[in-house]
């Protein structure tokens, strides 16, 4: 199957990412049956995808009559087996490997060997996933990241066994939908966004364990410092502007002092332990109890659409 074939695609599981996944295959012409265990759970899934067309023609991104288009072109099942004419399925169910496993034993049944079977797991290996099919070469990584309509990139995970011609045509997929492909040639756990993001992270959490700054400070640095940066230019092309010579004797003494723990943060389990998990509980890190969440989310999406606007996404 090339990338120009396809043109029918599944999307199996309608939950935060499914249903933005759907609505970026609608909006760039692809027809979609969307997929979930209930007509009511895909009725919540309808109603995100009608707010997050509607968030992007606010912002100017869409014209009142391709977000028009882009609905009329899902449709909502939640009998997989009805579905005819599909190219490509796009998996995004739980986060479980019994579940991921039980989908792509009846997927791998269901479907022509020439038809790409995507998941986007945010970790479990491409490789185990597969391991369940009698055709693992059409099993691939597609891994889009939150929201699935605002973030540019999206993962492109070579298994142990996926064809080259899989790959290339995701590849040429990605860039169908409008969308930057990054190519994770070993099928590594965290794959590459979230081993950079989690090393970042680990960092963030133990300065504010040590208490060497608050949690609005630690953000700042970021967002106000060398994160401002990002959109531009990357951490290695960071490395190479700033010389090698400095980035090696820097390293020499630095990295001994970096948090290296090999389990989560005695802070994160208390706080996960308290049920303190963020926005959906009302207190993670900042208190989110006198927080209008919605509008509060609702802004920084409103945000991003400038950003990309002015990068040209
Ligand atoms: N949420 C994120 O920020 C994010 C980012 C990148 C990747 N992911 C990955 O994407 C996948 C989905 O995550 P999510 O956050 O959208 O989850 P979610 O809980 O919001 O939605 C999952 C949906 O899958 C449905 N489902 C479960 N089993 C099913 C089956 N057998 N057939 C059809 N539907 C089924 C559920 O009913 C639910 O609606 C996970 O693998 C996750 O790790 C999530």
């Amino acid at each position: 199957m090339e990338a120009g074939e396809i043109t029918n695609v599944v999307v199996v599981g309608s939950g935060v990412m499914g249903a933005g996944i759907a609505q970026v295959f609608a909006q760039e012409g692809f027809s979609v049956a969307l997929n979930d265990v209930s007509g009511e759970v895909l009725e919540k899934a309808k109603g995100r995808i009608l707010d997050g067309l509607s968030l992007l023609e606010s912002g100017g991104l869409l014209s009142k009559k391709t977000a028009k288009e882009a609905a009329g072109r899902i449709s909502y099942v939640t009998d997989i087996e009805t579905v005819k004419d599909v190219d490509m399925v796009m998996e995004a169910v739980w986060e479980k490997i019994e579940i991921k496993h039980e989908l792509f034993k009846k997927l791998d049944g269901l479907f022509s060997p020439g038809v790409i079977l995507a998941s986007n797991t945010s970790g479990i290996s491409i490789s185990r996933i597969a391991s369940v099919t009698k055709n693992p070469g059409r099993v691939v990584g597609m891994h889009w990241w939150n929201p699935p309509y605002i973030i540019p990139v999206i993962e492109v995970i070579r298994g142990e066994q996926t064809e080259e011609m899989v790959i290339r045509t995701v590849r040429l997929l990605v860039e169908r939908l409008k969308k930057k492909p990054v190519m994770v040639n070993k099928d590594v756990p965290g794959f590459l966004g979230n081993r950079m993001q989690y090393a970042l992270m680990r960092e963030a959490v133990s300065l504010l364990e040590n208490g060497v700054a608050t949690a609005e400070d630690i953000d700042t640095m970021v967002k106000a410092g060398f994160g401002f940066k990002f959109p531009v230019i990357g951490p290695l092309e960071t490395i190479d502007m700033a010389g090698m010579d400095i980035f090696y004797n820097v390293s020499k003494y630095l990295y001994g002092e970096l948090d290296d723990t090999k389990t989560a943060q005695k802070i994160v389990e208390k706080k996960a332990k308290e049920n303190k998990l963020g926005q959906k509980t009302g207190e993670g890190f900042y208190d989110y109890s006198k927080t209008d969440i919605k509008s509060l989310n609702k802004e920084r999406v409103d945000r991003y659409i400038k950003i990309m606007k002015d990068l040209g996404y």
